[in-house]
């Protein structure tokens, strides 16, 4: 059975781990790449392709007219993890922009405000929470425009949410986003819930034949870490939603077409400006990766939404690599003023501000530190003057900074010359670029990555659950019971299986599993060696780079 494309490993990484950071960087782009020009026999499913553009077309078209009309009307951008995140992202972006008293566009993501910055993986996996927050999200509107964004075609709570629209359309046009062809939409059991995601998908592609639904779903390759939709995916997500309501809130009379294709080339401009700063790239990676090795933190500080991609891509290394949360975590300035999220100031659960930063965080900081100004202004840079963690700059504007550049082990400047519009939605995908890279190359170095696999994913979702059974899988050279055996071993640390174990359902393992750490390389250890869960562990102890003590048990088999 094939597997989802989402979910394959990327023939362009496979050595990721074994080469130098300027290597990786290499790497990322190259894969980068194949989110424009498409991958394998999918070429003609490629974002430029002419079936995409005409369905972001008609969809933008379809939105256009229903924002023109007098009626009160939302648009509903959803999602789980960096999805939802991103769905945050450009709603906010379009809530300072849209001037229309009728017109709201509001964001959901699963799990709550909290998980705009901290992993919530569980609620992904619910249907009708999706479905609830949906509910709740539109009432009082009559007609909405619901953009349901889950890049693996995977996510239940987004299932629950498309199929209360497909029930719905009189009041409700769903969309879907993703990076599958539909026949590789997921097709597993989703606990307390009749259908599949694939079932869902099917419905949408069958709606979609009349007008009632839209898919978007353009090819883009496997992502350069196995599975990590937050990479890849990710841009493609942010690129899609910003042309698709760009170009429907645009009142100019322009060929839609043209826009469209004019903001699908501005993209690809800008991902290509990131990686014109390869050498500072890699030699940021380096310095990351080596505060990681120390147990030192990475902290990003920024303003406004460029501000906000640090906190996004920080939130992901919690579930992707298994990082603690605030190994490497996100500072915006005004915190929760600023990103106006729904559920407003929750600074007593996490305070995210730049502020707080500066004068709670950083007078703690030491060299084994690292500081990553994400395009920061003079203030906020002269404030963490003599602040001893090492410090990164990332920036649009180096000569206009008026800064002393010497505080700066790194600078990486990248040249926005030839860009129509330096402030618009491009630089996000810019920033998104260099922090992914940062971020994906420290972790590397840290050892949590194995060939181009996360072998230290947390096991915090049903999905992540399944990804994990593959890993010890592949690794551990077993069938799919010994990886079941191996893997409830892992997680309920006990060296044979019990009756009341096995008979629990999988969301029981993953409530287990979430809190614990190094849960799979135990298990691809138990597998490779039929150790006791207890000497797995004390091996991964002597040999703290995960990759290390996996690849010596695999060369030894
Ligand atoms: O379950 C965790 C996760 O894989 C995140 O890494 C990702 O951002 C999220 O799920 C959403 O995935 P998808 O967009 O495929 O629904």
């Amino acid at each position: 059975m094939q597997s989802p494309i989402t979910e394959e490993s990327n023939d362009l990484s496979t050595t990721i781990d074994d080469v130098d950071t300027i290597e990786i960087v290499n790497i990322l782009q190259n894969c980068d790449k194949e989110i424009f020009s498409g991958w394998k026999k999918y070429k003609s499913d490629s974002i430029f392709s002419p079936n995409i553009i005409q369905t972001i077309s008609n969809l933008s078209k379809v939105i256009s007219d229903i924002v023109s009309s007098d009626e009160k009307i939302c648009i509903v951008i959803s999602g789980c993890g960096t999805s939802g995140r991103i769905s945050f992202l450009v709603s906010r972006f379009f809530q300072d922009r849209i001037n229309r008293d009728n017109l709201k566009i509001r964001y959901i993501i699963a799990g709550g405000d909290l998980a705009l910055f901290t992993p919530q993986e569980a609620p992904e996996d619910d249907p009708k929470k999706g479905k609830n927050c949906l509910l709740k999200a539109t009432e009082g509107f009559n007609k909405v425009i619901f953009i349901g964004v889950t890049c693996g075609l995977s996510a239940p709570f987004v299932a629950g949410q498309l199929d209360y629209c497909l029930n719905n359309t009189d009041k409700f046009i769903p969309v879907l986003i993703g990076f599958n062809p539909i026949n590789l939409a997921r097709n597993s059991k989703i606990e307390d819930w009749d259908k599949t995601f694939l079932n869902v998908a099917e419905r949408m592609a069958e709606y979609s034949q009349n007008g009632l639904a839209f898919v978007v779903n353009p090819i883009v390759g496997p992502e350069p870490i196995t599975g990590s939709s937050r990479m890849k995916s990710g841009t493609a997500t942010i690129i899609l939603l910003y042309t698709i309501l760009a170009t429907a809130l645009n009142e100019n009379n322009i060929n839609r077409e043209t826009l469209i294709e004019k903001a699908l080339k501005e993209a690809e401009k800008a991902n290509a400006l990131a990686y014109t700063q390869k050498s500072p790239i890699a030699k940021g990676i380096n310095i990351c990766g080596e505060a990681l090795n120390r147990e030192g933190r990475i902290c990003y500080v920024g303003k406004e939404l460029v501000g906000f991609m640090g906190l996004m891509d920080a939130s992901e290394c919690v579930p992707t690599f298994g990082a603690d949360i605030y190994d490497i975590f996100g500072y915006v300035k005004n915190g929760y003023k600023f990103l106006n999220n729904v559920e407003g100031d929750l600074s007593f659960k996490a305070d995210i501000s730049l502020e707080y930063f500066i004068q709670f965080v950083a007078p703690k900081l030491t060299a084994y530190d690292v500081i990553v100004f994400l395009t920061p202004d003079k203030i906020t840079v002269n404030s963490l003057n003599g602040c001893p963690a090492k410090k990164i700059l990332i920036t649009f504007s180096k000569d206009d900074l008026d800064i002393n550049l010497l505080e700066f082990s790194v600078v990486i400047n990248l040249p926005i010359g030839n860009f129509d519009n330096a402030n618009s939605w491009t630089m996000q995908l810019v920033i998104k670029a260099v922090c992914n890279a940062l971020s994906t190359g420290a972790h590397i170095m840290k050892g949590k990555v194995y060939k181009n696999r996360m072998i230290d994913v947390r096991v915090s979702n049903n999905k992540l659950f399944f990804r994990s059974l593959n890993l010890i899988k592949t690794f551990g050279k077993c069938n799919d019971e010994m990886a079941k055996e191996c893997l409830l071993k892992a997680i309920y640390e006990v060296n044979s299986l019990n009756q009341e174990i096995l008979s629990l359902p999988i969301s029981s393992h993953i409530e287990k599993a979430t809190a614990m750490g190094k849960v799979v390389p135990t298990a691809i250890i138990i597998c490779l060696t039929n150790c006791s869960s207890e000497e797995a562990k004390s091996m991964l102890q002597e040999t703290p780079m995960i990759r290390h003590a996996i690849r010596l048990l695999c060369n030894k088999r």
